[in-house]
């Protein structure tokens, strides 16, 4: 329980994250640059972030069904997704201008310990699902401008991976970055959108959070690899506030049945959905 020092009453996590959330909303529809350039999106975000994850109560949290809440979420989705596109593209344009990048220069990234943390829960969660390959490569939808889900995926399974986005400043960045860490052996970046990605070859199937059109993108990994597990980034209760949780009926109907799901933790947002496809 925090203080509101104005009024000296105990302020609870649901009342922060309510102003927090209502903060974060006002400033992202009435900023046109929402990139880390801009201190006040650096600053509402990072507040708002610190709050969701603040907030234990999960599946129970009472905020998700407040009408403000529910049509604001609407509108800041969509507005958050474009900022986190933003974010990644601003660090890797500095990644990009580098020739060599050793391991110790990607730990400028702020949130490196996230995604290192998130992916050893990944891989804990796919080996138990069944659905981690030996040797076939990972396919990674929606890899994005900062590949760091891929390198650090490559770096603890030892797996090839692909990476696919169909934005071509994205897949140019990342080239880039994979090129100056010289993993370009280990880690393919292909300009295709989801839904038209030939997937035969590919060992387990990852949809990034933020892909669009995923109904279509897990109908297109069916038809290509029908035998491949997939693995789908969500979020759960309050966290849903940040992104959308995946749709486990849309995976039902595609032919893909639940399998396991990663760790939630204190400082990932994103619990990750593993699912093995149906025999036919
Ligand atoms: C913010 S970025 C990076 C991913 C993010 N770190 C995550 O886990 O969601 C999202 C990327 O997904 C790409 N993307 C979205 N929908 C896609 C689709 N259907 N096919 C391929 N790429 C897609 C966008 O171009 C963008 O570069």
């Amino acid at each position: 329980m925090a203080q509101n020092t104005a009024l000296s009453l105990p302020v609870s996590h649901h009342d922060l994250l309510l102003s927090h959330f209502r903060a974060a909303h006002d400033v992202l529809l009435a900023e046109q640059d929402l990139s880390p350039r801009n201190p006040k999106i650096n600053s509402c975000l990072s507040a708002f972030v610190a709050a969701v994850l603040d907030c234990h109560c999960h599946d129970t949290c009472d905020l998700l069904a407040m009408p403000e809440v529910v049509s604001k979420r609407d509108a800041i989705l969509p507005k958050l997704a474009q900022a986190e596109y933003e974010m990644e593209k601003f660090f890797a344009l500095d990644f990009a201008a580098q020739d060599v990048l050793t391991d110790a220069d990607l730990d400028h990234f702020i949130y490196r310990d996230n995604y290192v943390e998130l992916v050893a829960e990944e891989i804990d969660a796919a080996r138990t699902a069944n659905v981690l390959p030996d040797d076939r490569p990972i396919v990674f939808v929606g890899a994005g401008p900062l590949p760091f889900s891929a390198i650090d995926m490559h770096k603890q399974t030892g797996l090839k991976m692909i990476c696919i986005d169909s934005d071509a400043d994205a897949v140019a960045l990342s080239r880039k970055m994979i090129a100056a860490l010289g993993m370009q052996d280990s880690i393919d970046v292909v300009q295709s959108s989801g839904e038209d990605f030939d997937y035969s070859g590919a060992g387990l199937v990852m949809v990034a959070a933020l892909v669009s059109a995923k109904d279509n993108v897990l109908a297109r990994v069916r038809d290509t690899a029908p035998g491949v597990g997939l693995a789908v980034r969500s979020a759960e209760g309050v966290r849903t506030l940040l992104y959308e949780q995946a749709d486990e009926h849309a995976l039902d109907r595609a032919g893909y049945d639940y399998a396991g799901k990663s760790r939630i933790t204190d400082t990932i947002i994103n619990t990750t959905l593993f699912f093995q496809p149906r025999p036919v």
